[in-house]
């Protein structure tokens, strides 16, 4: 049996039909850029998260560059942003010529409270929540300690549409929140997108400016923009993929339970679940000190997994100018070495998942392994 991380094709047969009509609308519509669509796409998801204003980009990487550059950071000013996040957080605040201050996570993949207020210094601006994997990171210490010390609050959701903490929406919390729609997010388009959510009307009103090539009425240019607008027909797309964002965000909460229930490897430590939180299972990832064992093990048998994310930021190529030094980040860097994100994607059938478990249960690459305890 072949089994892929992600499949998208599932997804889209399911309502088929509803997509086919909705492009072929937009095509006929003669309207392809900052029309009907976006405006209705825009409402409707600022009304599912529970915000005021909403404001579709091209990607959401485009989505944190134009949020730091209209919040008016730059040189001089930091950012705190958990390590083990994508380099795109990164990359969203050293856009604007802030820098980046990476902060451990906590023992469910979010930010670590402890070691984010460890780093708060005079120049410290901002912080950069990130909900990785669909889980929420702990948004009541974070939120205080952004009020005590006169931080930005900006949360990265690009990875936890439909997330919440005690029912309140990820993307709620924050002054601004970023989102993606690139297809394999749990709201995943059929290309890039993104979008900046917040409750500020004017700071809304600059994103839609400055992502417009900086202009409010065509050819009055008010500030030096970028051309980054989330098109009618991703727009429309979405609109009709954010009616079935439950339906199918609890289905991957049915597939991350089961793997929770059945994965009974004591190599494999499984995702702990945070109290009052509802997760919306970008990845189910596990942590195996024989990571790379597993992976070659599961590989060789069809189920193709990945790893999220095998360098971190920090210690990239594009980040050497930090000038962070292996082990300065050793929470963050032993994640990397160790965890596997395992196939999960709506529509997977019950035999997939079936056969993903049975091998993770077998994995034994020194004799040790199999089936005894569930070691969290
Ligand atoms: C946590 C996180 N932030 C930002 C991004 C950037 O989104 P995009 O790929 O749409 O630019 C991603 C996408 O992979 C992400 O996972």
């Amino acid at each position: 049996m072949d089994i892929y991380a992600v499949r998208l094709d599932r997804a889209y047969e399911k309502h088929k039909e509803e997509y086919d009509a909705k492009a072929l609308e937009v095509l006929r519509s003669g309207s392809y850029i900052c029309g009907r669509e976006l405006a209705g796409f825009e409402e409707a998801f600022a009304s599912y998260l529970g915000v005021s204003h909403c404001v579709g980009v091209n990607s959401g990487l485009d989505a944190l560059r134009i949020t730091f550059r209209v919040l008016g950071l730059g040189p001089g000013d930091e950012v705190l942003v958990q390590g083990n996040t994508f380099i795109a957080g990164f990359m969203g605040i050293s856009d604007c010529g802030a820098t980046p201050v990476a902060v451990e996570p906590d023992a469910y993949y979010g930010i670590d409270p402890a070691d984010l207020e460890k780093k708060i210094t005079s120049r410290t601006r901002a912080v950069l929540a990130t909900h990785l994997f669909g889980m929420m990171t702990p948004m009541e210490p974070i939120v205080s300690l952004c009020e005590k010390h006169g931080l930005l609050l900006v949360e990265d959701c690009a990875q936890a549409h439909g997330a919440s903490e005690r029912g309140k929406k990820a993307g709620s919390f924050g002054y601004a929140s970023c989102f993606s729609f690139y297809p394999t997010k749990n709201l995943g388009g059929f290309g890039d997108g993104g979008a900046i959510v917040t409750n500020d009307a004017s700071f809304a009103e600059k994103c839609r400016i400055f992502r417009n090539n900086g202009s409010e009425k065509k050819y009055c240019n008010a500030v030096v923009g970028v051309n980054s607008r989330l098109d009618e027909l991703q727009a429309g797309l979405l609109r009709i993929r954010l009616k079935y964002l439950d339906e199918m965000n609890a289905e991957r909460s049915a597939l991350a339970a089961r793997y929770t229930n059945e994965i009974r490897n004591p190599l494999l430590r499984l995702p702990g679940i945070r109290p009052d939180v509802y997760n919306v299972w970008h990845q189910y990832v596990v942590r195996c000190r024989e990571r790379d064992a597993l992976q070659r093990y599961l590989h060789e048998n069809g189920v193709h997994t990945l790893i999220h994310y095998p360098i971190p930021a920090h210690l990239s190529e594009a980040y050497a100018y930090l000038g962070l030094q292996p082990g300065s980040l050793p929470v963050t860097e032993a994640l990397s070495d160790t965890v596997l994100s395992l196939p999960i994607y709506n529509e997977m059938s019950f035999e997939e998942q079936s056969y993903v478990i049975g091998l993770l249960n077998a994995f034994a690459p020194d004799g040790r392994g199999g089936e005894a305890g569930n070691r969290r």
